[in-house]
């Protein structure tokens, strides 16, 4: 069961208890949030050899930012996330400068206890609702040494998550993460984490084909800035020296491998908001000349993540046993394909397939959806018998199988904080969610499925199936994140 205190989500406010709101980013350093899509004669990052020896003909072709000059800004930022390594971001800060960006906390003790307490820290959009932040990088770690983690690796890797909490503030203007732990990583305790079950990742749809995720832990690295998300990942592996122009006390070397940065499996990277996909739809996967608005967050040409549709931050977090204050995630990699989204369907049939047909019908989305406010609008006409509404249109929305089906007291079960990717050099989506049990991941995803519909409706497997039809999970993995207090190596039993 879960209980909504608000108090558990015990993050940082000022004394009259507001939020703090993360100011604007500065606008000198490399490219920040909001900027204008304007050109940029500079060099693409990686074009010269660096610090790992890697120039940008090294790169497989589906890994080189663009062979065109007069990339934008924002697409630079972006390229240079995925590329990695010393040498992108020494591009990005040369074309760029070194923008102030603001300091962390010196005790990071005042931080949130829950690791994913991030809300009170993202930005708004001009409903009140919560931006992710815009760029994101995700490492699956493996640990160098064999059997239960020694007290001197726990405090290397403690010191080193704190030295980034000092180095950039909490908030999508510094830097926001994340360590979570997967199930082979308690294998070396055989026991499995107190109070907490966590499965091996499983196939979740009979026509799912997926490769279980076995890494020890996972890092989740996420800023407005991308700049900053590439600087942390080289401190963390001691490829610079400071982080934020400040020292680190500690690096994951000798404790966690680095992830080789050509593998998408283990290095992952993305991005989402505004103006992004739209920059980016010279990918396989995409059509060429999608409409991609330049409004829209996602790929797929809708906005994402109402402040409704959302679960709390108090409603996922585990509130019991030796990792109470803590949360779950899960993380597939997603290949998308929307050639018929674009080519094939219409603008009814996408706001059909993804809120839901009453949605096309009466006209309620324009444009990406930000005319919906802090909801998506999923009424009783949607929700109140999902198989009628199926056999009527023919189709059934996305939105609409998970609203009826996956809420607790009116609350979706999960925090969703996808983003889309080019990795691999193919449109794609990360999609990593945090909920109190990986079961409100199992029950929300079994309502997406929609296997009940297809029985009685023209409604198919995928076809006509929400957004089934557009794209297919390639991996998925489950993760337990400690509260904070136990992030740094946990034992299974605390
Ligand atoms: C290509 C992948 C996906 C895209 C582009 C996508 C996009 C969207 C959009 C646009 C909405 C409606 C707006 C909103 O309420 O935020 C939505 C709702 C939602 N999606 Fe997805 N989604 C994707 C995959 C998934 C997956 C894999 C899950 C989890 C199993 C999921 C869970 C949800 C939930 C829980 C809601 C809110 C339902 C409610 O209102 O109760 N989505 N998604």
């Amino acid at each position: 069961m879960h209980d909504d205190h608000p108090s558990a989500a015990n993050g940082s406010a000022d004394a009259d208890g507001a939020p703090q709101t993360p100011g604007a980013a500065d606008a000198d350093r490399c490219p920040h949030p909001g900027e204008q899509d304007e050109p940029d004669r500079a060099a693409e990052p990686g074009a010269d050899a660096g610090a790992d020896g890697r120039a940008a003909d090294e790169h497989p072709p589906e890994r080189r930012p663009t062979d065109q000059r007069g990339v934008s800004r924002r697409a630079f930022g972006k390229a240079a996330v995925a590329i990695g390594g010393a040498t992108a971001l020494s591009a990005c800060l040369d074309r760029f400068g070194h923008g102030a960006v603001p300091s962390g906390v010196e005790d990071p003790g005042t931080l949130p206890d829950g690791q994913h307490v991030w809300d009170e820290f993202l930005g708004l959009d001009d409903h009140d609702n919560r931006l992710s932040p815009r760029h994101h990088v995700v490492l699956l770690l493996d640990l160098t040494s064999e059997g239960v983690p020694s007290t001197e690796d726990r405090e290397t890797v403690e010191t080193a998550l704190r030295s980034l909490e000092r180095a950039y503030e909490w908030s999508s203007d510094g830097l926001l993460f994340t360590i979570g732990y997967a199930p082979r990583y308690f294998e070396r305790f055989d026991a499995d984490p107190d109070g907490v079950a966590l499965p091996e990742p499983e196939p979740m749809a009979p026509f799912e084909d997926i490769e279980p995720d076995r890494p020890d832990a996972v890092l989740h690295l996420a800023s407005d800035r991308p700049d900053v998300v590439m600087e942390a990942e080289e401190a963390l592996f001691g490829e610079v020296d400071a982080a934020n122009g400040r020292g680190m006390d500690a690096t994951f070397e000798g404790v966690f491998a680095r992830p080789d940065l050509d593998d998408t499996t283990v290095r992952r990277t993305g991005f989402v908001g505004e103006g992004l996909p739209a920059d980016h739809t010279d990918v396989d996967g995409v059509p060429e000349d999608a409409p991609v608005d330049e409004e829209s967050p996602l790929f797929m040409n809708f906005k994402s993540g109402f402040e409704k549709t959302q679960a709390t931050e108090s409603f996922v977090t585990i509130e019991s046993g030796g990792f109470a204050g803590g949360t779950t995630q899960h993380l597939s990699k997603i290949r998308l394909n929307l050639q018929q989204w674009y080519e094939q369907d219409n603008r009814d049939q996408r706001v059909g397939k993804m809120f839901c047909p009453v949605h096309a019908e009466e006209d309620r989305v324009e444009g990406p959806g930000h005319n919906l406010g802090t909801d998506s609008g999923m009424d009783d006409a949607c929700t109140e018998d999902v198989g009628e509404s199926a056999r009527e249109h023919g189709l059934v929305g996305h939105s609409q199988k998970m609203a009826a089906d996956a809420r607790e007291d009116d609350s979706p079960l999960m925090i969703r904080r996808d983003f889309d990717s080019t990795d691999d050099g193919h449109a794609g989506l990360h999609f990593l969610s945090v909920q109190q049990s990986i079961a409100d991941f199992v029950e929300t995803r079994e309502a997406m499925n929609g296997t009940d519909l297809t029985d009685s409706s023209g409604v198919g497997q995928r076809l006509n199936n929400g957004i089934l039809q557009y794209f297919s999970v390639q991996r998925r993995g489950n993760y337990l994140l400690p509260p904070r207090a136990l992030r740094a190596l946990p034992p299974a039993d605390p």
